[in-house]
């Protein structure tokens, strides 16, 4: 090495990557890095699959939020790491192989984790493991030649941290912990895989591998549940949009039939993890923006939690149903489900739409609802975009997919008589809790007309004709 070699008047040398010194020494081959990024291509392809699939099934909704927003952040490494693994020399990609048996039966096994408990504590144990196997590559391959390289692990490792942190707290909250023959089992499995990247020395004895929980084929739970706070699922006792859409009702009584709009989408991701878990075979944008949908809705329901609590309002005392997620889920095919979805978002462009929600939100002087509405209407002008991508163009033309969605909307025939009839729900009249708990906390008196609303959903349509969701 050059002795007293020193960079321009001291500046920092190689663009600030790191010092001469340190890229003097060689790093791992281009082969090597490719195989390895392949693996932390596979993991978070996993890690978003496992995710999407417990959605629906996941009764906590701190968790089932958590899911949509942790499958949207491994898809976007799953596309960073396709696109740097495409600059390496790499045709053909084979980004859609299996790396190695083992590590596909590695996560096969969390997929099939049988409770929430056993599923958080298999997430920790393969984030800390990828973890551990990011830290390996970002010591050991150059920091000068593969530095496009570090730059996406860098930015993963970032949110796979938030991830872990995130995880870690769940399982102290929820007293998680792998059954100990399971944690065997997941240790024994990774080391057949030679770890996470595949760089670990080969096991001794190598026979068959020890799954547990995922003997039997996954399959997807279309079913959606609940934790205990939601209570009176079949409910259809208070007709929101009516609310909203009459000319005679107040703005600031008009912000709590949509934050309850917005908290009723928690039954968009159950809906919308199904369209993508049991939609095979697409090219990977697909997933990546669907994936991106479903963190928004489940964010769009965050804003109705956060709205009602900034109010004084206890939500709970309101009907977060299940009602459209759950049918949606059992009686139409993903398509179907994929096109009811466009057409009512089709439906919240026009006039009456999501500009008219921001109007309301605005008149109010509720400023927290204002700030909701903003970007709830951007969200769902971004979803308009991604369906005209991904549903529309499996057909002719827009009205051809259009009237393919109205259709399958339409075989969704009301069943407010139905579960009366069957005593799942008396279609209880929740507004006027809702509204004197929001006129309590701000020191106001009731206005009797508003208090007095009872009008249900009782001879509508389900559907609505595209103001009911979302
Ligand atoms: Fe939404
Ligand atoms: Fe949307």
């Amino acid at each position: 090495m050059l002795p007293d070699y020193t960079p321009y008047k001291n500046l920092p040398p190689l663009a600030g990557l790191c010092s001469i010194e340190e890229a003097t020494k060689p790093g791992l081959p281009l082969d090597e890095c490719v195989r390895r990024l392949k693996r932390f291509h596979y993991c978070f392809k996993r890690l978003h699959e496992i995710l999407t699939a417990r959605i629906t099934s996941e009764p906590i909704y701190e968790l089932k939020t958590a899911f949509a927003h942790h499958a949207y952040l491994c898809a976007e490494h799953v596309t960073a790491l396709r696109q740097r693994i495409s600059e390496m020399r790499e045709p053909p990609l084979g980004l859609e192989d299996v790396p190695h048996p083992a590590l596909e039966a590695f996560f096969d096994e969390i997929r099939a984790a049988p409770t929430t408990e056993e599923l958080v504590s298999g997430i920790v144990f393969a984030i800390d493991a990828i973890d551990l196997a990011f830290a390996d590559y970002l010591n050991q391959t150059h920091p000068l030649t593969d530095a496009p390289s570090k730059r996406v692990l860098r930015f993963a490792n970032l949110e796979l941290d938030d991830m872990r942190s995130f995880y870690q707290v769940a399982t102290d909250a929820l007293g998680a912990k792998p059954h100990p023959d399971w944690y065997l089992s997941l240790v024994a499995i990774l080391a057949e895989a030679r770890g996470i990247d595949g760089s670990k020395p080969e096991p001794e004895s190598s026979g068959p591998l020890p799954r547990q929980y995922s003997r039997c084929p996954f399959t997807y739970d279309p079913i959606p549940k609940r934790d205990e706070r939601f209570t009176d699922l079949w409910n259809q006792g208070v007709n929101a949009e009516a609310f909203l859409y009459d000319e005679t009702k107040p703005a600031r009584a008009k912000v709590l039939m949509m934050l309850f709009k917005r908290l009723r989408e928690i039954d968009v991701p159950e809906m919308m993890a199904g369209i993508i878990a049991q939609t095979p075979g697409k090219p990977w944008g697909y997933y990546r923006d669907m994936s991106r949908q479903v963190w928004d809705e489940a964010r769009h329901a965050m804003m109705g939690e956060v709205g009602f609590v900034a109010l004084g309002v206890d939500w709970t005392k309101a009907r977060i149903t299940w009602n459209w997620s759950y049918r949606l889920n059992t009686e139409c095919s993903p398509l179907e489900r994929h096109g009811v979805l466009f057409f009512i978002e089709q439906g919240l462009m026009p006039r009456t739409g999501k500009r008219y929600e921001y109007e309301v939100a605005n008149e109010s002087g509720i400023p927290i609802a204002a700030t909701i509405q903003d970007f709830d209407w951007a969200d769902e002008v971004l979803h308009s975009q991604i369906g005209r991508e991904w549903y529309v163009k499996q057909f002719d033309n827009l009205q051809a997919a259009l009237a393919f969605g109205d259709a399958a909307w339409t075989k969704i025939t009301s069943n407010w008589t139905t579960v009366k009839e069957q005593g799942l729900t008396q279609h209880a009249n929740w507004w006027p809790a809702i509204y004197q708990q929001a006129c309590a906390a701000s020191g106001t008196a009731p206005d009797q007309a508003v208090l007095a609303y009872a009008e249900t959903y009782e001879g509508k349509r389900a559907d609505m004709k595209g103001v009911v969701g979302e």
